[in-house]
């Protein structure tokens, strides 16, 4: 069960922290819900970092890394970010955390847009993206797969 108190630090991820994302990413459980669903090599994954230097962020609590979070299409206004947890840590409120974290830090750089892709099936990605106050403002399919695309709204 998650907890309201959950408290998570952000890192930018290094070369080093690519096999527990790789690992985390080519888990079934992951997968399924990414728009490319094939295994990727960690090698691949070595050669994606080098040639295209993403700013993704390692979740860590009390010292232990739990997940990480994505970030693609940055214009430094507008931002897609996204999120995958350790299979044996999920349920914890780290992504919750981990949500609330950089989308206050994103704010305070000055994005104005912050969005998301979720697939609908997604029922536990759906619910977190609902409550932590992203909405709905497009979808489509794409492969029988129906795609949503969600804005966060600032309170
Ligand atoms: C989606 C995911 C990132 C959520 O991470 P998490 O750390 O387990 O989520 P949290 O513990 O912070 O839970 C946040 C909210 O998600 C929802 N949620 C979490 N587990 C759930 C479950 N088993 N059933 C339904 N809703 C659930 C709830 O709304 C929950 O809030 P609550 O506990 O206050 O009710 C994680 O399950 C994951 O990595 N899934 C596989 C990859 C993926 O789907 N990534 C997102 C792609 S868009």
């Amino acid at each position: 069960m998650s907890s309201t108190s959950t408290n998570v630090d952000l890192r930018l991820m290094s070369e080093k922290d690519l096999e527990f994302v790789n690992t985390i990413r080519n888990h079934d459980s992951t997968r399924k819900f990414l728009r490319n669903t094939n295994l990727i090599s960690l090698e691949d994954t070595k050669l994606w970092f080098k040639s295209t230097q993403p700013k993704w962020f390692i979740i860590s609590c009390d010292g232990n890394d739990v997940g990480y979070i994505r970030t693609s299409q940055d214009t430094a206004e507008t931002i897609c970010i996204g999120c995958d947890i350790d299979v044996d840590k999920r349920g914890n409120g780290y992504a919750r955390a981990a949500y609330k974290k950089i989308i206050s830090d994103l704010y305070d750089k000055g994005y104005i847009v912050i969005w998301l892709e979720v697939f609908k099936n997604n029922n536990v990605a759906m619910n977190l993206y609902n409550s932590i106050g992203f909405i709905e403002i497009n979808s489509s399919y794409k492969d029988e797969r129906q795609r949503v695309t969600m804005v966060h709204i600032r309170k």
